[in-house]
This record gives C-alpha cells, structure tokens and sequence, in this order.
C-alpha cells in the first residue's frame, strides 16, 4: 500500500480559508493527514474543509481569532476532540487586508493601531498557537512547527514595516521552540516565501509593481501556492527530521543575488557585454 509522508499526522493550518493556507492544506490533505482549518474567516474556511472531505480525506474548520488566547486555547481542545492528537502547526495566517496595508507604512506615517494588529496576528497569534499546540505535539515525542516568513522579515524595504518586523520575529520564535523543545521530539523552522500570488492575487497589484518583483527573482516566473505547499509538506513531514531551528528559503532566489543586479543587467544589455 502507498502510505503518505503525512498518513495519519494531524495538522493546524492557520488562515486556511484561502490562498497559500488553503493549499498547504489540501496538500497535506493529499499526503494523508487530518486537517484543521483555522481560520477568522469561517464561511471560507467551512468551504476548504468541506472540499478536503469531498476528496476522502479528514479535515474541520475552527473558527479562530488567532490573535485572542481564549480562542486558541478552545481551537486546540476542539482539534484533540475531534481528532485525538496534534503532529504539526503551520503558523501561516497574517493580516494582509487593503484597511492594513493602508496603514502599515514607513515608519513616521506609521498608523500604531495597523503596528499593533499586525503583532497582534502575525506574532502573538503564532506565538499563542505554538503554546497550545506543542504540549500535544510534546505528549506524542514529535512534532513540527513552521512559521511563515517573508523576504520583508529578512530585508529591508520601503513600506510595510510592521509586516516586516513581525516577519523577522518568527524566524526567532522558530528558533526559540526548536532550542525549548527539541530534545523532546518538536521540531521548527522558518520557511521564507518569495511572491507566490494565490487565486486572484494579481487583480489586486498593480502589473508594473509585479514586474519589478518579477525581475528580482532569479526564475522565469514567480512562484505558485503548489510549490509552497510542497516545501511546507517536507517541513511538517519526517523527509525533513534532522531540521530544525532553520530559516528556508522558497522565493526564487528573491533574497540571494546582490541588490544591484537588476539595474546591472539592465546597464550590460545597454553596453551589450558584461566585461567590467
Ligand atoms: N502570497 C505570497 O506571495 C506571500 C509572500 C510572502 C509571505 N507570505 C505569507 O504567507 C502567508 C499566507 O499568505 P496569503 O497570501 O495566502 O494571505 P491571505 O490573506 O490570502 O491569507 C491569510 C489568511 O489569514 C486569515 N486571518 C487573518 N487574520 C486572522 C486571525 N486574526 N485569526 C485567524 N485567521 C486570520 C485570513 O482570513 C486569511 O484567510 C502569510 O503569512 C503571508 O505573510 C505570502
């Protein structure tokens, strides 16, 4: 019999409802594991998990503030309920609504309700999920956290502070937990995303600022939420056991050539060479 890497593994994914969520879910989902989809968005994430059964496998949606502790601490009593046991977290929900963007600017128009929500979401959200999770994760002798980063988490750029030093700090706490808990069977790591646009992310950029993005990543096109969710998979899964307290990078090489590669190309196909 074909058994997946993730037979039987119970996984939380947070802010589930949609995009790259939604499709580390089905994912899993694929790979064998029982899924709950968390997410404040319930409607959208009834729908994720009812289309996660319809194809034979295990999957409930928990409405979750995940910034708020009562409510994760009642997601993680309703998981076990359900499902007995929790193997993996993917702390992947942020808050990336228009209202947020507007206000999550350069750091003297900075609006502190957009800083506050930010943290609150992005990083205490995580932060609370880990605390409910792992103790059940620490019962099994194994489990893994992956915490969802960004190239804005590593670099810095224009706008979308808060977002950023969110982003930054999960690498930590995924430090953090690995050191707290590794010799008890828990595992955790970073995974920083390059742009990887779901469903109708496109309408909502403009194209000239997707092209800028394009050019900074060293392949033909930016990424897809399917080649996200094959390296969170490998992450939650045993293919990944002697790694933890690590930051992988899954952005097309976003962050790995030199900041003036872009407009040094540009100046080499001007001169028609590349001779310096
Ligand atoms: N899509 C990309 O290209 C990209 C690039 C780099 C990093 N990321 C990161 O990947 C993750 C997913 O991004 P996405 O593009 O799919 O975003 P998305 O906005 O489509 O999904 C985020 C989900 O989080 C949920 N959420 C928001 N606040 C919540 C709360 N308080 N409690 C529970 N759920 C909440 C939303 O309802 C939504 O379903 C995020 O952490 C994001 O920072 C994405």
């Amino acid at each position: 019999m074909n058994v997946g890497k993730l037979q039987d593994r119970v996984a939380v994914v947070t802010g589930a409802a949609g995009g790259l969520g939604a499709e580390a879910a089905r994912v899993f989902a694929a790979h064998g594991a029982k899924i709950a989809v968390v997410d404040i968005n319930n409607q959208a994430a009834e729908k994720v998990a009812n289309d996660i059964c319809a194809k034979g496998s295990e999957a409930i949606a928990v409405e979750t503030d995940i910034s708020q502790e009562a409510s994760v601490k009642s997601m993680s009593e309703q998981v076990v309920a359900r499902f007995g046991q929790i193997d993996i977290l993917h702390n992947n929900a942020a808050i990336l609504s228009n209202e947020q963007r507007q206000g999550d600017r350069d750091v003297i128009n900075m609006d502190v309700e957009a800083w506050d929500r930010a943290m609150a979401v992005n990083l205490r959200g995580a932060m609370l999920c880990s605390k409910y999770c792992i103790p059940e994760m620490i019962k099994l002798k194994r489990g893994s956290v992956i915490n969802v980063t960004s190239g804005l988490g590593a670099q810095g750029d224009l706008t979308l502070s808060a977002y950023a030093a969110s982003k930054a700090a999960l690498i930590m706490l995924a430090r953090s937990i690995a050191a707290q808990y590794g010799k008890l069977g828990v595992r955790a790591n970073a995974l920083l995303i390059g742009l990887a646009p779901a469903e109708n992310a496109h309408e909502t950029m403009p194209a000239e600022m997707l092209q800028i993005i394009l050019d900074n990543h060293l392949t033909p096109e930016l990424g897809t939420p399917k080649q996200i969710a094959d390296a969170v998979a490998f992450l939650a899964s045993d293919e990944s056991s002697f790694v933890t307290g690590s930051t992988l990078s899954v952005d097309g090489g976003f962050g790995s050539h030199t900041p003036s590669m872009v407009a040094m190309k540009s100046l080499f196909e001007r001169m028609g060479s590349n001779k310096m």
